[in-house]
């Protein structure tokens, strides 16, 4: 079964086709990023409008790679929800309108659940069920992932998500948007324990996250606590011990909480998706956790970790194969459902 995936949820235009849910023949990732450096974060007006002028000529790339015309494709994915409100309705319009035009089934995706299944993409042993963190720019969340397509919610961010974080810490040091990569490069230099910054646990039962508070202890650590007193500029070694302790907190946290979810549901494998499962430390330090604890980590390659359609047209085949189609009401939907279990 072939699948043409869409996702346009934040600031990538990306488009894929998948057959029978693992085997990526395309996946064609528009970035964003030089339009939104400026201004040090994503600028909702401007990804819409990139967007609009990126998702035909995607959607074409993807289908030419991959060797498949609109006439073979056996339905068509887009992510729905969660998202920028702006952002989704482009993609979910593009999926409609194909859809509508070629009588193709129509599959509505959420995000989350989607990066989730990216570590299931070219994979031939099983994946579910598992424990699954998704830590990326707008979400860190944790869930019981049963099958492909149900996620039971077992905790979220409260605040900041952890790549908004690095995002957020990346800038005050003044090293760039967007910030993962970028902290992930300069903290090699750096010394992990040079700065003991917040590990926020909300509580022993907890398994949500808090990122704000180590956002405010990076700025003032960086600016000193009175504006009428500003610290001098850090040297470049400062930045590093900066960057480097910052990161060891974030992934200790994710790690943490990851690990308690583990013990809680008895599980043995656990999926990490989202931007943020590409920073090398995190990776690092799950494969140490996998080998002391016998857990099976499974961690996709980096060009699945970020926003990308293949994943999206991945997780399409278990909804289509569970009768979980759409119609052409599908709307955009900025947060996620109430009932977080289900995936469309
Ligand atoms: O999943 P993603 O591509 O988009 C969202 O759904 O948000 O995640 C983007 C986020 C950004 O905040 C970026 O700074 C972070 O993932 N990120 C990283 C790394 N690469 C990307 N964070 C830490 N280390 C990295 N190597
Ligand atoms: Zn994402």
């Amino acid at each position: 079964m072939l699948l043409l995936g869409i996702e346009t949820s934040c600031d990538e235009t990306a488009a894929a086709v998948v057959k029978d849910g693992r085997q990526v023949l395309s996946s064609i990732v528009a970035s964003q990023d030089q339009l939104h450096l400026p201004y040090g974060g994503v600028v909702p007006e401007i990804a819409c409008r990139a967007h609009l002028t990126a998702i035909l000529p995607v959607i074409r790339r993807a289908l030419e790679e991959a060797r498949v015309r609109v006439e073979d494709l056996d339905g068509v994915a887009v992510v729905h929800t969660p998202g920028l409100v702006g952002a989704l309705l482009i993609g979910v319009t593009a999926a409609k309108t194909l859809a509508w035009l070629r009588d193709l089934p129509i599959l509505g995706v959420n995000h989350l659940h989607a990066h989730v299944y990216a570590a299931a993409l070219e994979r031939e042993a099983p994946l579910f069920p598992c424990v699954s963190l998704v830590a990326s720019g707008g979400h860190t969340s944790l869930f019981r992932s049963r099958s492909p397509i149900e996620h039971e919610t077992l905790g979220a961010t409260l605040d900041d998500a952890a790549g908004e974080a690095f995002d957020k810490a990346a800038s005050i040091l003044g090293l760039g948007y967007p910030g993962g990569p970028n902290i992930d490069r300069v903290a090699r230099a750096g010394n992990p324990h040079a700065i003991a910054f917040p590990r926020t646990r909300l509580g022993p039962d907890s398994l949500d996250f808090s990122f704000s508070g180590i956002k405010t202890a990076v700025l003032y650590h960086c600016r000193g606590q009175n504006p009428r007193t500003p610290r001098p500029p850090l040297t470049g070694q400062e930045i590093a011990d900066v960057a480097a302790s910052f990161q060891e907190a974030v992934v200790d946290t994710l790690v943490e909480k990851l690990l308690e979810a583990v013990r809680r549901v008895g599980a043995s494998r656990i999926a990490v998706g989202g931007g943020v499962a590409a920073n090398s430390r995190l990776r690092e330090r799950l494969a140490d956790a996998a080998r002391r604890r016998r857990l099976e980590v499974v961690l996709p390659p980096i060009r699945y970790c970020m926003d990308n359609a293949a994943m999206v047209a991945g997780i399409a085949w278990p909804l289509y194969t569970a009768g979980r189609v759409s119609d052409l009401t599908l709307d955009a939907c900025p947060t996620e459902r109430r009932d977080k279990r289900l995936t469309a």
